[in-house]
This record gives C-alpha cells, sequence and structure tokens, in this order.
C-alpha cells in the first residue's frame, strides 16, 4: 500500500505532508480560497515587502492585477534585450574553456546571466556582471555598486531561506549583517524607482520605445514603496529560478551524449546557426528542446517543496481512512506541506523507470496536469514562466550553436548530481565544465 499523504508532529506544530496529486489540485485550485500563505509574509517581509510573492487575500489579487499586463505575450515574446547578454555568457564560456581545456562552474555564469537580465527587463539598466563592469548608483542613504548589490541580495536571500525553514520561530534569525544587506539591496533599487518617478507614465497611454517594468508600474501606482515592493518580489521570482534550470540542463547535457546528440541536431535543423532564427514561435516549434526542458523540470523542480495554511476547517480528497482513500479533515490553522519533487518521481504516474533522465516520454502523449507542476498551479501559477522558458530556451539554442560539445569534470555518473534547497533549488557543487568549440 501506498501513503501518499501523513500527520507529521514537528517541534512547533502538527503539520500535514501531501504528494498526491489530488489534494495538490484542492489546495491550489479548487479550495483555493481556503488556504493562505501562513507565515511565509512575515518570515521574507524585510526584504521583500509588500509584494505579490508575499501577499494573501485580497493583498495578493491586487498585486496579480497590477503585474498581470507586464507578462503579456508580446512582452515576454521579446527577445532583443537577451541578445547581448547571453553574447556575453557565450564569450565568458569560450574565454573561460580555453576550447575545452579548462573547467569552471557554469552555474555562476547562469546566476550572473539572470541577474542581468532580470534588472535589464526590471529598471531599464542592467546589472552587467557578466561583463565585469561595476556600475555604482546613489541611493537615497549610500553609494551602492552592481556587485555589492547582487552580493547582498545573495546573502539577504540566505538568511529568508533559514527564516522559512525554522517556521515559527523565523523572528530569531536576524542581526545586523542581514539588516545591513537589506539596506544594501533597497538603496540600489530606490534610485531606480525614483528615477522612474521623476517621468511617470500615465495610464492607459502606449509605450513607445523601449519596455522598462518598473516604468510600467508608475501607470499603475506612483507609491515609491509599492513599486520597489513588486520589483524586488519579481526579482527573486525570476533570478535564481531560471539560473538554476539552466545549470541542471548542462549539467545532464554535459553527462548524456546520446541526449545531448538528438538535440544538437534538432537545434541545429530548426535553427541553422544564426542568432536571428530564434524566435519566440521558433522556440516552441523545437519540440526536442521543450521535452528536455519539460524532463529536467520534471526531475528537478526548483521550488521542490511548498507551504500553505489552511484559514478554515476544510478537507482534502485523500489521506483519510486505513487506506489513504478517504478524505481528510484539515482543521484551521494546519500548515500543509506539498513536495512537487516526490510528486513528478511517482511510479504510478510517470511509469518504472521515473528516476531516469528520458526526454523522449514528453513525445509518448500521456497527459500529466497535477502531476507536474514545477510552475506551480490554480490562480497563484507562475507569472513568469513563458519568460523563464523563452530564457531558457533561447540561452540553450546559442550554447548548442557556438559549442560542438560539454565536457564534464569528474565521473560521467548522475549519482553525483546532489541539491541543495534554499528557497528555491540548486546544483550543489556547482556545474564544473568545459566548452568545446
Ligand atoms: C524556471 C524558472 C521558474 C520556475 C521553475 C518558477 C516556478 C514558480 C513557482 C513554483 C511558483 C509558485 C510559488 C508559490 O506559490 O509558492 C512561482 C511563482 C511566481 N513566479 Fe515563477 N518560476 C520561474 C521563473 C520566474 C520568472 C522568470 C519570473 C519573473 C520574471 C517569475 C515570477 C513569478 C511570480 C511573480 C510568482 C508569484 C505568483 C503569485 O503568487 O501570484 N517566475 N514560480
Amino acid at each position: 500500500m501506498k501513503i501518499h499523504t501523513g500527520r507529521v508532529q514537528t517541534t512547533f506544530d502538527m503539520n500535514i505532508i501531501t504528494v498526491h496529486p489530488e489534494n495538490i489540485k484542492t489546495i491550489l485550485a479548487t479550495n483555493f480560497k481556503d488556504y493562505s500563505l501562513g507565515v511565509r509574509y512575515q518570515q521574507l517581509f524585510p526584504l521583500l515587502g509588500n509584494g505579490i510573492f508575499t501577499l494573501s487575500g485580497e493583498g495578493w489579487k491586487h498585486s496579480r492585477a497590477m503585474l498581470r499586463p507586464q507578462f503579456s505575450r508580446e512582452q515576454v515574446s521579446q527577445i532583443d534585450t537577451l541578445r547581448a547578454h547571453v553574447s556575453q555568457l557565450i564569450h565568458n564560456f569560450k574565454t573561460k574553456s580555453k576550447n575545452g581545456t579548462e573547467f569552471f562552474d557554469a552555474q555562476v555564469q547562469f546566476h550572473n546571466l539572470t541577474i542581468d537580465t532580470a534588472t535589464e527587463f526590471l529598471f531599464g539598466e542592467s546589472t552587467d556582471s557578466l561583463a565585469d563592469s561595476d556600475k555604482k548608483v546613489q541611493g537615497p542613504t549610500r553609494l551602492v555598486s552592481a556587485t555589492d548589490f547582487a552580493e547582498h541580495f545573495t546573502a539577504a536571500l540566505d538568511v529568508l531561506a533559514l527564516r522559512t525553514h525554522v517556521g515559527p520561530l523565523y523572528w530569531l534569525v536576524d542581526g545586523w549583517k542581514f539588516r545591513n544587506s537589506i539596506d544594501i539591496c533597497h538603496n540600489f533599487v530606490t534610485y531606480f524607482v525614483n528615477k522612474a518617478l521623476q517621468n511617470p507614465l500615465e495610464k492607459g497611454t502606449e509605450t513607445t520605445g523601449r519596455y522598462v517594468f518598473i516604468n510600467e508600474l508608475t501607470k499603475e501606482t506612483r507609491d515609491p514603496i509599492v513599486i520597489r515592493d513588486q520589483a524586488f518580489n519579481i526579482l527573486l521570482a525570476g533570478r535564481d529560478t531560471t539560473a538554476s534550470l539552466l545549470s541542471f540542463i548542462v549539467f545532464y547535457l554535459a553527462r548524456d551524449k546520446r541526449v545531448w546528440n538528438t538535440l544538437r541536431q534538432a537545434v541545429l535543423e530548426e535553427f541553422g546557426t544564426e542568432v536571428e532564427s530564434i524566435t519566440f514561435e521558433s522556440l516552441k516549434r523545437c519540440t526536442y528542446l521543450n521535452y528536455v526542458i519539460n524532463e529536467v523540470l520534471r526531475l528537478h523542480p526548483i521550488v521542490p517543496i511548498n507551504f500553505r495554511t489552511a484559514i478554515r476547517d476544510t478537507v482534502l480528497p485523500k489521506g483519510g481512512g486505513p487506506d489513504g482513500n478517504d478524505t481528510l479533515f484539515v482543521p484551521k490553522g494546519t500548515k500543509i506541506v506539498y513536495t512537487v519533487y516526490t510528486t513528478q518521481r511517482l511510479k504510478e504516474f510517470w511509469g518504472e523507470d521515473s528516476e531516469e533522465f528520458r526526454p523522449e516520454r514528453w513525445a509518448e502523449g500521456k497527459s500529466h496536469t497535477w502531476d507536474y507542476l514545477p510552475f506551480n498551479g490554480g490562480p497563484r501559477i507562475c507569472i513568469g514562466q513563458q519568460f523563464a522558458l523563452t530564457e531558457t530556451g533561447f540561452t540553450l539554442v546559442r550554447i548548442i550553436q557556438t559549442f560542438k560539445d560539454i565536457i564534464y569534470q569528474g565521473s560521467p555518473s548522475y549519482e553525483n548530481l546532489s541539491q541543495w534547497t534554499k528557497l528555491t533549488a540548486s546544483v550543489a557543487d556547482g556545474v564544473w565544465v568545459s566548452f568545446v568549440e
């Protein structure tokens, strides 16, 4: 008998843990109104304030409505802003690899890429960390360099992750260093917010010229704190996630020559060697590329574990009775932990080879809904999904167009892949590779 749901007593409280797709669907969609994010708001507030990622209820609804237009089809299908940053990434890969003779951690480079593209999208100016530039901006109380910002943003996120891991004792994880990092981050972003507010845009007007997220937000609000907080929420949601996805993919491609060769052939057939042939539409058309991305997201969902708290007495469809097939009562205040990492590897949904990396399974026509949730589901589904998939696809195609092989440092065995889970998952020891031109 397989048990997919259970009650777990922790030091602090009684939780329910579930991996059953029916229960996850109930929490995220069918009975969405019975749940909130619990103490996530308090845990993340010092850096993220009131934003789409931290709020529940009406505040969240308002944030979602305000941000939705920024992720329209036209917006996310523009890949012009990606080009220069990905060119810089490829340049770095070439110089660091010395044509397959030297190894470096590609995961660090992917983090630089995503902070550079995210800051360009959000603020209209990139941190340009891939190019080793160190721009400085004057915030309200201090001068901050882009490097300091990137470093302190990472440091603050590490503390936020720890605050989420200790549940209701989050308030014990604090301190001068953490507050100093937050101050540096807030100074950096406030500079761009103030700049946007000097020439705010009128609601209902068409944007001509280059799209900048915080300029667009001035059509919705003139409150600098609201704009700053929402920008941080997007930065948190969009930076490490896409960087980790690219890292896991390169990890697999470096080891699995069969998949690498199939993908290379599919990419060269669809896109040739020209950057101009890569568009939103051609990325969607390249099925094997999408299978590889889907398969990596299945084995390594970047948000592997998540939580919701019941705000009223409610029920889950599965988990009760002697065999776990009856409904389960959920008293108000119960925290429910759901682990899509496990759900996405369950044999009854994914077959006997569920632990294997096999992109071809996506061509077999089986439909997967609530047993495959890398971007979550229901009303809080990831708002940046298309943005992330476009950036990932574009970057991979450019890598494949440029390099004929990726060599992995170390044993060519999957067993070596261990992952870290902070707020999001990443490859624990980095992705040490070398690219062959
Ligand atoms: C591979 C990349 C990505 C993955 C796997 C991913 C996954 C997720 C997941 C699982 C959630 C739900 C979190 C929760 O409810 O607790 C989420 C929410 C969110 N994501 Fe993404 N994400 C990715 C990239 C992005 C990007 C690039 C952006 C923006 C540029 C973004 C913006 C957001 C926002 C704003 C939310 C909150 C939505 C809401 O609560 O209404 N994500 N994402």
